[in-house]
This record gives structure tokens, sequence and C-alpha cells, in this order.
């Protein structure tokens, strides 16, 4: 189910001296099966941005058409709209409020309606989806979890829903580098495995770098820049201005390449950069 963004403007409390523009004009096409990443400096309208995907914000102006529906129509089925594309907020953790891990990862599909049967099978696909075991923590409650398991939990329920699109919303906040990494692999397999499509919002930029196949640059509630990782990342100019910064290896490339050594500088990993300076290391040797 393809998102597409026309034309869109979101202006909070308008009317009042209060009135904001968060997001302005914005046009974007969401392709079935891709990762798209999401960055921009605090406030420039991320969260608002991601809000409109599964009609929890009305645009203000412009339209939202998911699947071929414009869901900006009225008579639009928003629950199940929700269902299949799904939204983890920032620190959804903070959402669980069930007595056991099971009522918790349940609830969303309790709402769809679902048979008792189908809503046990969903509840057990779902932990193991991101990695807990059911049997261990079924009757436990989640808030005796370690944060990175918590965090887990809420995404399984959403995962419970069995969404075609899934927006995170800095998923790996405040977790250690180890929860970061575990978070970052389920969401990948996610994305492998069932071909879900993902929208990631994230501060991290080496995130993004590993995760994106495309990259939207947010700055003062517009969209200034999309393209590859690559692409992206070797714009400083567009980064600057929107006030981000750069993979620590791109950076690392780029001083290198700033001191005279013949490296590329659109490098994206760790594994990229290696190869890079080994074979600028294997050059020096031949010359
Ligand atoms: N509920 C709200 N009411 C009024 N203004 C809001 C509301 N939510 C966000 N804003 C304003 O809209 C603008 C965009 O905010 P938004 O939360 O979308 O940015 P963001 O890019 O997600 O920021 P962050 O990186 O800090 O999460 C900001 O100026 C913010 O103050
Ligand atoms: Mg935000």
């Amino acid at each position: 189910m393809p998102i597409i963004i026309e034309n869109l403007s979101h202006v909070y409390m308008p009317g009042t001296p209060f009135e904001s523009k968060a997001i302005d004009n914005i046009n974007l096409t969401i392709e079935d099966g891709e990762v798209f990443g999401l960055i921009g400096h605090t406030g420039s309208g991320k969260s608002t941005l991601i809000q409109h995907f599964n009609g929890l914000l009305r645009p203000t102006t412009g339209r939202v058409v998911v699947n071929g529906i414009d869901i900006t129509n009225k008579n639009v089925d928003l629950k199940k709209l929700r269902s299949k594309v799904g939204l983890i907020f920032q620190y959804p953790e903070h959402q669980l409020f069930e007595e056991t891990v099971v009522k918790d990862v349940a609830f969303g599909p309790k709402n769809l309606g679902l048979s008792q049967e189908e809503i046990q099978k969903r509840v057990k696909e779902a932990l193991a989806l991101v990695g807990l075991d059911y049997d261990v923590l079924k009757d436990r409650s989640p808030f005796e979890l370690s944060g990175g398991q918590m965090r887990r939990i809420a995404i399984a329920g959403v995962l419970a829903m069995k969404p075609e699109v899934l927006i995170l919303d800095e998923p790996t906040a405040g977790l250690d580098p180890r929860g970061r990494d575990e978070i970052l692999e389920q969401i990948k397999n996610l994305h492998m495995k069932h071909k879900i499509t993902v929208i990631l919002v994230s501060h991290n930029m080496e995130d993004i770098a590993r995760m994106a196949g495309r990259v939207g640059v947010m700055y003062r509630g517009k969209l200034i820049k999309t393209g590859t990782p690559r692409q992206v990342f070797s714009d400083y100019d567009t980064l600057k201005k929107a006030g981000l910064g750069i993979p620590q290896v791109t950076k690392l490339m780029k001083m290198l390449k700033e001191q005279g050594k013949a490296v590329r500088t659109d490098v994206l990993t760790v594994k990229e950069a290696e190869n890079e300076i080994l074979s600028m290391l294997r050059g020096k040797k031949h010359a």
C-alpha cells in the first residue's frame, strides 16, 4: 500500500496566538516495500508528518492517499487503516498499561474483533518477531522487564495487527548499543522476510545509513531533500543547513580526503571504510 502525500501542510492551533505551521507543503511518495529514513533537527516536523500517514492527524491543506484511497475523506475506516499502517511512537513503552505481556500485545488484535484463537496465534508470532519468548514472558507484568524488552513488547503490540507499513519514531532512542542493534536487526528482518514497508524516523545518522534505502531531510516543516543515503550524506550543504551531522565513518573519510588521501567520501559503513583505507594503503605501496 503506497502512501502518497500531496501538497501537505499542517498548522497547529490555527487562529490562536499559538498558531504554528509544522508542515509546509510537502510532496512525497513512499513506495511498497521500501525502507524510508526521515531525518531532521528537533522541531522540524518529522513526528507531525508521520502522524498523517495513518490518519492520526488531519492535514490543514493537502491530501494523503494510502493504497489509492484519500484518507482525508470523512467516511474512511480509520481503525482498519491504522491496523494496516502501524505507528510506533517515541518511547512506546510509556503506553504499555495491561497487567501481563500477553494482554498488552493482544490489545490491538482484540480491538479488531478477531477470534480468541487468532489473537493467541498473533500474540505468539508477534513476540517471536521481536525476539521474545512467549512461554517465559506471557504472564509477566511488562513493568518488571528491562527497558529494551518493554520497547519490544510495545512493538509486538503493533506487529500483532499485521501491518503492511510500519512507522517507527525514534525506535532506538535511549537504548544502550546492544538494545539498539537488536531492535534494528529485528526491523531489518521484518522488512526482508515479510516485505513490510518501513518508515524510520531517527536522529541517529548511523542508524539511517545502515537501514534506509532512501532518506528524506526535513527542515522547518519542509522536505528539503530526498535521495539514497549516499546522495544525502554526501550533500554537506543541505545537511549543514538542516543542522544535521553525517555518520562517523563518512566524517572520517572526509577528513582523510581533506588531508590529501585518495579515498571516496560517500562511504556509509565501517566495512566500506575499511575497504577504502586498505585500497588506499595498497595503492601507496604499489606507487
Ligand atoms: N501538539 C502540538 N501542538 C502545538 N504545536 C506542536 C504540537 N506538536 C508539535 N508542535 C510543534 O510543531 C513543530 C514540529 O514538531 P514535531 O514534533 O513534528 O517535530 P520533530 O521533528 O518530530 O521533533 P523531534 O525531533 O524533537 O521529535 C514544532 O515547532 C513543535 O513545537
Ligand atoms: Mg518527533
